[in-house]
């Protein structure tokens, strides 16, 4: 009998795993081993998550630092780095802040399936590194501005979600967009907890489609001009630097252009104190406390919080009655 080596199912031939830097890019890289397009999306998981899963790591991090762009509040002072990643709101793992940061490890950030569908003419299913082949990335500073009165300012790293959702063509009935992130209790350690408290997950958000369309408008993959930690939203989250943080959804995997008003975590549990529109203003009251002003997470000063957190000429027509 002739002498037959048994492979186990996700065992890679040495020829397909030639150094990367043979291949011009990783989409030739994935191909070779037959993980583009739909393949992507069947191959075998463990085949999957290591080889391709570094291959898309490395992809992603190549993309930094990208140019800042200077036109973005260039004389704002940009807050510390390790404040900003450090206090963070990601209930999935944790509803304290200073306890995410130490619940991501198991959360597998690469390769990230992005789907982009609904009302529009071309649904596209694509791997974030290779969306980032064709969507250069620039730095922006922004104001960011929770709804529970703290803030920062913060250089994100991405592009302008207009671009990408242009690409999917959006059919007139769209009216809206939603968004929503992974839901995987499996490396989430909070949330079966949320489950159980009754919060509608996977986690999403929603913008108007003009919202959504703002050259203001981010898909984020960065910060501080490295690749997003996986505590502010890796591999992939939206800036919405006008509203209060909770519209800016991390980790997302699906974007849906929709006709309706699409209902929204946190309006779902308490319209009344989290609504859909959610612009940062200072005149009106959260019902439980002032939005007049904000502390600045790392100095912990407290300072004027400004209409439409300073972007109020970029963005109030928007809002005009009439
Ligand atoms: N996205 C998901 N998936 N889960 C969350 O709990 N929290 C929101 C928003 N996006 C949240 C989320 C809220 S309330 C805020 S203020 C910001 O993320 C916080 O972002 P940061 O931790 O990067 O500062």
């Amino acid at each position: 009998m002739a002498n037959v080596l048994i492979r186990p199912d996700w065992y890679i031939p040495e020829r397909l795993v030639t150094p990367e830097h043979v291949y011009r890019n990783r989409r030739t890289f994935l191909r070779q081993m037959g993980l583009t397009g739909a393949g992507l999306f069947t191959a075998a998981p463990a085949l999957l998550s290591a080889r391709a899963a570094e291959a898309a790591s490395k992809a992603i991090a190549s993309r930094f630092p990208a140019k800042r762009n200077p036109d973005f509040n260039p004389k704002l002072r940009i807050s510390n780095e390790d404040p900003a990643t450090s206090y963070n709101n990601f209930y999935e793992f944790s509803t304290s802040k200073d306890r995410v940061k130490r619940l991501v490890g198991n959360f597998k950030t690469q390769p990230w399936p992005l789907e982009i569908y609904g009302l529009c003419e071309k649904p596209l299913k694509v791997d974030l590194a290779d969306l980032l082949e064709e969507f250069p990335q620039e730095e922006r500073v922004y104001r960011f501005r929770c709804v529970e009165a703290w803030s920062m300012v913060v250089p994100w790293t991405g592009f302008v979600l207009a671009d990408l959702l242009k690409k999917v063509q959006p059919k007139s009935e769209a009216k809206f967009v939603r968004f929503e992130t992974a839901g995987r209790p499996e490396e989430m350690p909070g949330y079966n907890r949320l489950l159980a408290q009754g919060y509608p997950l996977p986690y999403n958000e929603g913008l108007r489609l003009d919202e959504a369309m703002h050259p203001l408008t981010l898909v984020c993959t960065g910060m501080y001009g490295k690749p997003l930690p996986k505590q502010n939203g890796a591999p992939v989250r939206i800036i919405v630097p006008w509203k209060y943080g909770y519209k800016s959804i991390k980790s997302i995997v699906k974007i849906e252009l929709v006709a309706k008003q699409p209902s929204t975590l946190w309006e779902a549990l308490q319209p009344t104190e989290y609504p859909f529109e959610s612009n940062v203003e200072p005149n009106v009251p959260h019902p439980r406390w002032s939005q007049a002003t904000e502390r600045e997470v790392d100095t912990g000063d407290r300072i004027p919080t400004l209409p439409y957190n300073g972007y109020a000429e970029q963005v109030a027509k928007l809002y005009k009655k009439g």
